[in-house]
């Protein structure tokens, strides 16, 4: 199509679009859409946009050059002796015809007898509106004046448009034949010269882009939302997790934690080489933490050993959220008064551990906070059975446990009932008073507490035997992308 553009305007001085697509017999839009292929060429033809009016008719108009127009209609059914009104008025558009034939003096009502009879008052009548709009029909709308067009569109028998076209002359660089345009500048025209006499193809700004393909959420993301929603459910605030590296004051030693505790070796810890050490600390209470690993005190003989500041310095990837759980506590008991807290987080915890099909260097830890007046160990075993129901676990088991910072302790089992066995689940207890109260809480408040980790339920939530296939490099992206939301059976 663009050849044969081309060609025409070599053998003539000018065109437009429209005239081309009448000679061509092909739809005006495809010569428009080989013009933009020529015009990408550069300047071969010099293109003038055209707008023109343009008139045609309505379906109603047609019927009028098919049949005549209304009011020629209804002269034509009148018959000579006359025809009463109301059987006149059975016809189709016989209210326009009607009105229009009185107005044309064509017909009359003649009333001295009874029923009035419509009669023909001219032996003939001439159809200036079939004459005129045949003439619209074929594209000869000038000769037509514009006072009856006006009044052809008012009785909506024809409808006026605006048609785009182009004007078309050939442009400074006229040729008869389209180039291959370049889309790529290489290496290889840069070294040869070549791109010097070669065409490139202009950029499309217009183009719309390539649609991105949209992200996915990790199982691990889809079950944290579950896990989360359920400790919502059950009124608990979420606790600020937002930072990885931690000291060992807040790791540890707030968690009544002695400093030769072998958790605190390198060997399960992650400590940071730069910075090294942490500087600030609220004074008075690092005061009592020493005081109670060191001497003891609030009915406690505490581990009575040489505390060193220099070890609470030291910072670390932190091991587990209940350092958070400890700043949080110690926030609240710096309120005026003790109001009760309901705190959960979910979020990374770092070890450095041996690493297996079950166990990796970093992982999620979920942990639950309740702060009240008298709590037992009845309400802890009373929330958990609630926190698990609602996670669909109802065979539950405890077995007591140690935890430097929780007497008592207890570890949390559940049965499986795919493994058909009961499995090790979460950690918990109730915080100690020599955690508690250097804090500043006061006396009489319970703490319960647990914690768990995230990986385990995914993974058995979307049947992984290898940790490795959930989280780190070999993780199959299709998996993340193919893996359903996560629904926890209730
Ligand atoms: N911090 C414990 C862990 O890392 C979990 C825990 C939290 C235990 C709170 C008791 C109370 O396993």
């Amino acid at each position: 199509m663009a050849e044969r553009i081309l060609k025409y305007l070599s053998e003539n001085s000018d065109v437009s679009t429209l005239k081309l697509a009448e000679i061509f017999n092909e739809g005006h839009q495809k010569v428009i859409g080989a013009l933009k292929s020529i015009q990408a060429n550069g300047e071969l033809v010099i293109v003038e946009p055209v707008s023109e009016k343009n008139v045609e008719l309505t379906d109603e108009g047609k019927f009028v050059v098919n049949q005549g127009s209304h009011e020629a209609v209804l002269y034509n059914s009148v018959p000579q002796d006359g025809i009463s009104q109301a059987e006149l008025m059975k016809l189709p558009n016989a209210k326009v015809g009607f009105s229009k034939a009185m107005s044309n003096g064509w017909v009359l009502v003649d009333k001295s007898v009874n029923p009035p009879l419509v009669k023909r008052k001219v032996p003939q009548i001439k159809d200036m509106v079939q004459e005129h709009l045949k003439l619209i029909d074929a594209g000869k709308y000038k000769d037509v004046s514009d006072k009856d067009k006006a009044d052809y569109k008012k009785r909506k028998l024809i409808q006026e448009s605006i048609i785009k076209s182009f004007l078309l002359k050939k442009g400074p660089e006229f040729s008869l034949t389209l180039n291959k345009l370049e889309t790529d500048l290489t290496t290889d025209m840069l070294l040869s010269g070549s791109w010097k006499n070669l065409k490139f193809k202009d950029y499309n700004f217009e183009a719309l882009g390539a649609p991105p393909s949209s992200g996915f959420l990790h199982p691990l993301l889809k079950v944290r939302s579950e896990f989360r929603q359920i400790f919502l459910e059950m009124g608990f605030n979420e606790m600020p997790t937002n930072n990885y590296v931690e000291n060992s004051f807040w790791n540890f030693d707030a968690l009544f934690q002695p400093q030769q505790h072998p958790a605190r070796d390198a060997h399960d810890t992650f400590f940071v080489s730069f910075p090294q050490y942490s500087h600030t600390f609220p004074e008075e209470y690092l005061e009592r933490v020493k005081n109670v690993h060191s001497k003891g005190g609030y009915g406690s003989q505490g581990y009575g050993y040489n505390w060193q500041y220099n070890e609470a310095q030291k910072n670390l990837l932190r091991t587990h959220t209940t350092a958070v759980s400890a700043r949080m506590l110690y926030k609240a008991a710096q309120e005026k008064e003790f109001a009760p807290i309901k705190l959960f987080s979910i979020d990374k915890v770092f070890r450095n551990e041996t690493l297996d099909a079950t166990h990796l260097a970093e992982f999620h830890q979920v942990e639950g906070v309740i702060a009240d007046y008298h709590l037992s160990l009845g309400d802890l075993i009373g929330v958990f059975t609630e926190f698990f129901r609602k996670l669909g676990i109802t065979e539950l088991e405890f077995k007591p446990a140690y935890n430097p910072y929780t007497e008592p302790s207890m570890e949390i089992f559940c049965f499986h009932p795919g493994l058909k066995k009961w499995i090790e689940i979460g950690n918990s207890g109730i915080f100690r008073p020599e955690m508690l109260l250097p804090m500043g809480l006061p006396q009489g408040i319970t703490v319960i507490a647990w914690g768990l980790s995230l990986e385990r339920p995914t993974m058995i939530k979307y049947g992984f035997n290898n940790i490795r296939d959930l989280v780190g490099p070999k993780v199959d992206l299709d998996m993340v992308q193919k893996s359903p939301i996560c629904r926890l059976n209730k």
